[in-house]
């Protein structure tokens, strides 16, 4: 097993904005779940118009809150239809997020549609804590939401030897992820349960592996992480990065499977179950890659090509650059991920079929009673 560097700072996403308009298809994702998130609140409301506080809502994992918009717009609608009371949105992402472009998306700065000024009595506060630890003070959370957010995990358990994700790790490295990645889960829910009232709802939609073994990038044509590595790797065969460069690339990411993201809220000797999450529900989807989509359309592989890449890059981009030496000159660095995320344009431009990046999702409510 390749040796463990215990860090993932390298994982933020593209900033100023950009990460929400190369991101179309984590917005259809988080559209997607909007019916489950009115059903959520429409569970609790009649509960909580006897009650004279305000509802408290968190987006976890909210990068610059350009995709969400919309979301809480339909949320905040909803609600307007019998019901007057402040509403307050916690926005939270780790510290070393793009706040700035958070805080002018979501104040109506720039071309995305905000919802602030539409609205009487709803205020957002932007949170740079991590999910891994707690974001609200106990017993306050009436809905909490997240997407695509919490396959990060808290530490990189180990480097992989062969492979840059999790989906390609075998034997005892595989083992080692997923055993991080059930204490990961266990402790997001544990903080999160601590936030909640009684009676409130988590709405949670993260990446997995299907029932059919499907995941990010791999339903059916072809494999995105098999990609990733075998360019990564040729990088190595030519002598353009070196061995420990190599290794050094590996994300810090898990795709739990249904049975993992449901084990600790179903069993009843569970620390999680005993502090009063229940699964209510947990469903599969996939999410078509909207680029892909688009190709079908246009017929132009080389526009695919260009159009796709921006997408791959605002996630991994970050992990794939400090992947290399230190040593190595800002120009030096730069060249190098252009020419890597060129190879990749390139294989997409010469040979389109099969490529895209559909999305792999587990939604779920979970409750706590
Ligand atoms: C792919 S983006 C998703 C953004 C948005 N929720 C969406 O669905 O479009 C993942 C986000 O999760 C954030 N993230 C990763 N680890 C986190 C942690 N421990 N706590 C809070 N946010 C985290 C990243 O910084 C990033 O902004």
């Amino acid at each position: 097993m390749a040796q463990s560097t215990a860090h993932a700072d390298n994982i933020t996403m593209s900033g100023g904005g950009v990460y929400s308009l190369a991101t179309i298809g984590a917005k259809d994702v988080i559209d997607r779940a909007m019916p489950r998130v009115l059903s959520a609140i429409d569970s609790m409301r009649a509960a909580r118009l006897q009650e004279h506080v305000h509802w408290t809502f968190s987006d976890m994992g909210c990068a610059d809150g350009g995709t969400s918009l919309d979301l809480w717009r339909t949320v905040i609608n909803h609600l307007r239809d019998n019901d007057a009371r402040d509403i307050q949105i916690i926005y939270a992402d780790q510290a070393n997020n793009d706040f700035n472009a958070l805080v002018k998306i979501l104040h109506g700065l720039t071309e995305f549609d905000a919802y602030l000024p539409q609205f009487e009595n709803v205020r957002v506060l932007e949170s740079g804590a991590s999910f891994y630890t707690s974001i609200l003070p106990a017993n306050s959370l009436d809905l909490g939401f997240s997407a695509t957010a919490m396959h990060w995990l808290s530490t990189l358990p180990c480097r992989l030897s062969e492979h840059v994700h999790m989906v390609g790790a075998v034997g005892g490295e595989r083992e080692t992820f997923a055993v991080q990645a059930a204490k990961d889960w266990q402790e997001i829910l544990l903080q999160r349960a601590r936030e909640m009232r009684p009676g409130a709802k988590l709405v949670l939609v993260n990446f997995c592996i299907d029932e059919e073994g499907r995941h990010l990038g791999h339903t059916g044509g072809v494999n995105m992480f098999e990609r990733f590595n075998a360019n990564w790797q040729s990088l190595l065969d030519q002598g353009t990065i070196d061995a420990d460069e190599y290794h050094a690339m590996t994300l810090p990411q898990y795709y739990n499977t249904v049975e993992e993201f449901s084990a600790p809220l179903l069993d009843p000797a569970s620390e999680v179950y005993a502090s009063g999450l229940r699964l209510s529900d947990i469903e599969t989807a996939i999410v078509s890659c909207p680029f892909a989509e688009d190709f079908k359309k246009h017929g132009d592989a080389a526009r695919f090509a260009k159009a796709y890449l921006p997408t791959i890059r605002t996630w991994n981009e970050s992990t794939f650059a400090g992947a290399l030496k230190p040593e190595r000159s800002s120009e030096d660095r730069a060249e190098l991920i252009e020419h890597y995320y060129g190879l990749y344009e390139n294989q997409v431009a010469a040979d389109p079929t099969g490529h895209g990046m559909d999305y792999v999702h587990a939604y779920m409510t979970i409750e706590k009673i």
